[in-house]
């Protein structure tokens, strides 16, 4: 495989307007993060990912951008940016923005001038149809938050445009070469300013299916998933390998793309070496339906990496602001404690590919327990989701209950630095709650603990970057173990040096046996004396939620 500038790096995810408040304000700044930067350093992150900061209503918290070209001023300035990349940079650590260009604002300027002349220049960077009451729809699409992909067109009552997230996140028609040249123009100016890439949002929607179509109906709301769609909408690659030819390829910038339902064939193309992107995330075990047990939480990630075995890189994550913590998800709730925390990261962090540590996973952050009221909570995703609760039949509080499972704000409140007032977070009132665990769960409790999950996850990248076994934890082969035993999740790297990640995922000991014995114990999460000289035999028995990191003879 040909080697990359950020093939041994470990990124860091940060959700701005919840991580640290400067001013006082209770939304969370690039200020803040600058005053964060040494810690990051010192836990040993070398890539920054900064969910979306520029101007936007905050309709979808930024994922809604009304100018790329600005910060909004909740969020800071410019200045404060070119501070930030600086600053950053004297510390080894490169700032990778949010690029959000499926969509933009409603208030956008391009939006904007699209309403007030929809045949003219404007009116084609969207999708804008003609629509009479009465008319059928030009299609059938449920928008990913729910209710249908077309909205009325402010001002003209005989047209409507296309949305497939929220009716304030209007489509780019990327079909035009005009908007295509525009939001090239635009990622090369932030690329000038010194910027390590971007991560890539919601890119396969891009391409529609056209001219628009129904596809059959998946609901009581009469609409059909936009999955449906897309498995039949073929030639994002072209726009893909023009905007990669046009923009990224040319500063070498690092990219990683929240890529959904791409095909086998196409992997190489997105991800090999002279991919679109650098790397995609891993969303196979994220995005499961259904209650994820250790076996299929097994299969999800060894399939996804065998499946690019050869091809490129993919970005490792228990968790982003999309989802529930990771904790939470795929540890059960009566066994979730520092040990099977600490077990999880272990299994993940190790994985061939790039791990990306999501804010609050490092002290263990977990889901909400419980909200009085769904006004409590923010995301323009929730009331769709607790409505279809109810229309499925459950009751107000067990549709609150649902809701509090799987609703991305879990992810969202603010990053708990100590047990002071709102977490020391803010001294202001926090945009959106803090997590009532933050008196037991903070990072000031754990910063020097060397047994706590911050410990761990710190022992972790250090194990990555430990130049004895950085390229076999980078490059290494990766082969499952074992992989028929139950609640085992073992697998192999190896490189110059062989090295086994093994993890008895349940609460019940088990016996392993080896292939060979174990040489050095280079990890673990449990307070067995480490003696190496105890390791006689190749069968072993493991404790509950015991992760243990070896080299093998
Ligand atoms: C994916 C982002 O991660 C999510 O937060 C957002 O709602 C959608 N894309 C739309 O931009
Ligand atoms: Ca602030």
């Amino acid at each position: 495989m040909e080697k990359k500038w950020w093939h041994n790096k470990v990124a860091y995810q940060i959700y701005p307007k919840s991580f640290y408040d400067t001013n006082g304000d209770g939304i969370g700044d690039i200020n803040g993060v600058i005053e964060k930067l040494d810690y990051l350093r010192d836990l040993g992150i070398d890539i920054i990912w900064l969910s979306p900061i520029y101007c936007s209503p905050l309709a979808d918290q930024g994922y809604d951008i009304s100018d790329y070209y600005d910060i909004d001023p909740r969020f800071g300035t410019i200045d404060d940016l070119d501070r930030l990349i600086e600053e950053g940079k004297k510390r080894g650590i490169g700032i990778v923005m949010d690029l959000v260009v499926n969509h933009c604002s409603d208030e956008h300027e391009w939006f904007k001038k699209a309403c007030e002349d929809p045949d003219g220049e404007y009116g084609k960077f969207f999708y804008i149809e003609d629509y009479k009451d009465g008319d059928p729809l030009p299609c059938n699409w449920r928008s990913y938050f729910g209710g249908s992909v077309w909205e009325k067109l402010p001002g003209h009552d005989d047209k409507i445009y296309l949305h497939v997230f929220h009716k304030k996140q209007p489509d780019l028609n990327w079909e035009n070469p005009k908007l295509r040249k525009d939001v090239y123009k635009m990622i090369n100016w932030w690329l000038d300013k010194g910027i390590a890439g971007f991560r890539i949002d919601a890119i396969i929607n891009i391409k529609k299916k056209l001219p628009f179509s129904d596809y059959p109906v998946d609901g009581d709301d009469g609409l059909s998933s936009i999955d449906n769609m897309l498995k039949e909408a073929t030639g994002v690659g072209e726009f893909l390998n023009e905007l990669a030819d046009e923009t990224f390829r040319k500063y070498d910038a690092f990219t990683v793309g929240e890529v959904f339902n791409e095909k086998d064939e196409e992997l190489p193309l997105f991800i090999g070496s002279h991919g679109y992107f650098s790397t995609m995330f891993d969303f196979s075990a994220e995005s499961t339906k259904e209650d994820i047990s250790p076996e299929n939480y097994k299969k999800a990630v060894f399939k996804a990496h065998e499946r690019v075995d050869g091809i490129g890189f993919l970005s490792n994550i228990i968790e982003n602001h999309d989802e529930p913590r990771g904790v939470s998800r795929f540890i059960p709730n009566e066994d979730l404690d520092d040990t099977s925390k600490k077990m999880l990261a272990g299994i993940y962090f190790l994985l061939p590919g790039l791990p990306f540590i999501y804010q609050g996973q490092e002290i263990g952050m977990e889901n909400l327990d419980k909200v009085n009221d769904i006004n409590d909570l923010d995301d323009c995703a929730n009331a769709n989701i607790y409505e279809t609760a109810l229309h499925e039949g459950k009751t107000h509080a067990e549709a609150l209950a649902h809701l509090i499972n799987v609703t991305r704000d879990n992810a969202r409140t603010p990053f708990q630095w100590d047990d002071s007032a709102n977490a020391g977070f803010t001294n202001g009132k926090p945009w959106l709650m803090v997590n009532p665990k933050y008196k037991h769960i903070n990072l000031a409790s754990q910063i020097n603990d060397s047994d706590s999950v911050f410990n761990f996850y710190k022992e972790l990248i250090s194990l990555r970057k430990n130049p004895e076994y950085e390229s076999t934890l980078v490059y290494g082969d990766f082969s499952p173990y074992k992989s028929e035993q139950k609640n085992l999740l073992a697998y192999s790297r190896v490189g110059e040096k062989s090295v086994m990640v093994i993890a008895n995922y349940q609460k019940d000991a088990q016996t392993l046996s080896l292939p060979s014995k174990i040489k050095k114990v280079l990890l673990s999460n449990t307070s067995k004396t480490l003696d190496n000289s105890s390791f006689n035999s190749t069968e072993i028995v493991l404790s509950p939620y015991e992760l243990l990191v070896v080299e093998m003879v």
